[in-house]
């Protein structure tokens, strides 16, 4: 390489990083925390960090969830001294999740969890799940699906059930059981159905609303739907997938009833 060319790929480097610079910053600059987190050190700080990027990834993944909506900061799951801005001060009982003794261990999610979902976790711990997990270590713990509480379920019905199928459908594990994956599968779906409906059911009611309809029995019906199907939520925690696929089905058919009616209505007008 001759001198010149040594020089252009200098000038283009350095350009680069300038680049990187400039926007990493602008990046860095674009997390501003809701003000009614600035007394708290674990989301002031870790709000301005770029590296490791796997710290940083999980920051913006905290703040697009509902936990971030509802002021579940970091120290409520991860422990830590949220008042020190010393790092090492504030970072002192918390242990990265894959050390045993973790609050966030996979094998101790249940109980930390607990403290804010009780009605999730008393169906989980029903299952033979909870049971293979605090023994031997086998069956989905709760990040398995929610990852780092992003938003929504990670699990598509499909993936759901390749999930599930990984233990019960593969000879070199328990006795193979193809229906579970295949019932999983059907449950998701049935949970995804009721939803859509519920949600159009609830805009068509809103709808009615703005036209100062009287709207008693529809609301009466929306709300047990929307109870319905809280309950299945629930219960899809405990595996039992009969029963949560009857009340999955049951808040689809209230839904239908009231979006039904509300249609009808809104034609005739
Ligand atoms: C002054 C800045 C600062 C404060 C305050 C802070 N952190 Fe951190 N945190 C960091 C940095 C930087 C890292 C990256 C790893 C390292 O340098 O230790 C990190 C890493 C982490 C990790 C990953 C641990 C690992 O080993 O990968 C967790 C979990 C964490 N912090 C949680 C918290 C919690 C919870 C609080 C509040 C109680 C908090 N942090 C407060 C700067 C901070
Ligand atoms: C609702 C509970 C919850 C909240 C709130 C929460 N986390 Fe986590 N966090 C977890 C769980 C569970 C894991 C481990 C599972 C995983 O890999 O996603 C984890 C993993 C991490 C990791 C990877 C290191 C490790 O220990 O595995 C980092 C970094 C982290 N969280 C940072 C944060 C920061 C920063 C906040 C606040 C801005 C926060 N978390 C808020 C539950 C939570
Ligand atoms: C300090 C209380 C608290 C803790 C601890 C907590 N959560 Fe939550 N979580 C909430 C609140 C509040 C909401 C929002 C209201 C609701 O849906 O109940 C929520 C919502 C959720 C949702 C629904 C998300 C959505 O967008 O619909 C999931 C899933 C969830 N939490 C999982 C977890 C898991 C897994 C853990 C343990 C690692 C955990 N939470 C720990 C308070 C908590
Ligand atoms: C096999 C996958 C899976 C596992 C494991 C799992 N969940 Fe869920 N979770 C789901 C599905 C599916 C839903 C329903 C989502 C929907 O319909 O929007 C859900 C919903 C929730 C909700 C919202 C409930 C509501 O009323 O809307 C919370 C909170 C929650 N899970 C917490 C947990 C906790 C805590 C654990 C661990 C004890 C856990 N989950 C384990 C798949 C899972
Ligand atoms: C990491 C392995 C693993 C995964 C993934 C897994 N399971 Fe399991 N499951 C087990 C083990 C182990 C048992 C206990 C088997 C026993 O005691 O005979 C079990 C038991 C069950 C049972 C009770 C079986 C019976 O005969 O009563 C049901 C139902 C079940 N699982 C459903 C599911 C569903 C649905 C999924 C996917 C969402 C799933 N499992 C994912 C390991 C797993």
């Amino acid at each position: 390489m001759n001198r010149r060319r040594k020089l252009c790929l200098l000038t283009l480097l350095l350009a680069a990083g300038m680049f990187w610079f400039v926007s990493a910053n602008q990046i860095g600059a674009a997390q501003q925390p809701k003000p009614s987190y600035k007394n708290n050190n674990c989301v002031n700080c870790h709000s301005q960090l770029l590296e490791p990027l796997g710290v940083s990834s999980r920051y913006l993944e905290w703040q697009l969830s509902s936990h971030e909506e509802r002021g579940v900061s970091c120290e409520k799951c991860h422990g830590g001294e949220p008042s020190a801005k010393d790092k090492e001060k504030a970072h002192v009982g918390v242990l990265r999740s894959s050390n045993p003794q973790s609050r966030l261990h996979w094998k101790n999610q249940p109980e930390t969890c607990n403290a804010c979902h009780q009605n999730v976790v008393s169906s989980f711990v029903q299952s033979a799940h909870y049971q293979r997990l605090k023994g031997i270590g086998l069956g989905p713990s709760c990040n398995t699906c929610h990852e780092h509480m992003a938003t929504k379920v990670i699990y598509s019905p499909t993936e759901t059930a390749n999930l599930c199928a990984q233990c019960h459908d593969s000879i070199n594990f328990i006795q193979p059981r193809p229906e579970i994956p295949a019932r999983a599968k059907e449950t998701m779906l049935a949970l995804q159905r009721a939803d859509a409906v519920v949600n159009w059911a609830r805009l068509l009611l809103a709808e009615g609303r703005r036209r100062n309809w009287p709207l008693g029995v529809e609301e009466n019906d929306l709300k047990l739907a929307e109870e319905t199907l809280g309950e299945a939520r629930v219960k899809w925690h405990a595996f039992n997938l009969e029963s949560v696929r009857k009340q999955a089905d049951e808040a689809y058919f209230r839904g239908v009833k009231v979006k039904e009616a509300l249609r009808k209505r809104l034609g005739a007008e």
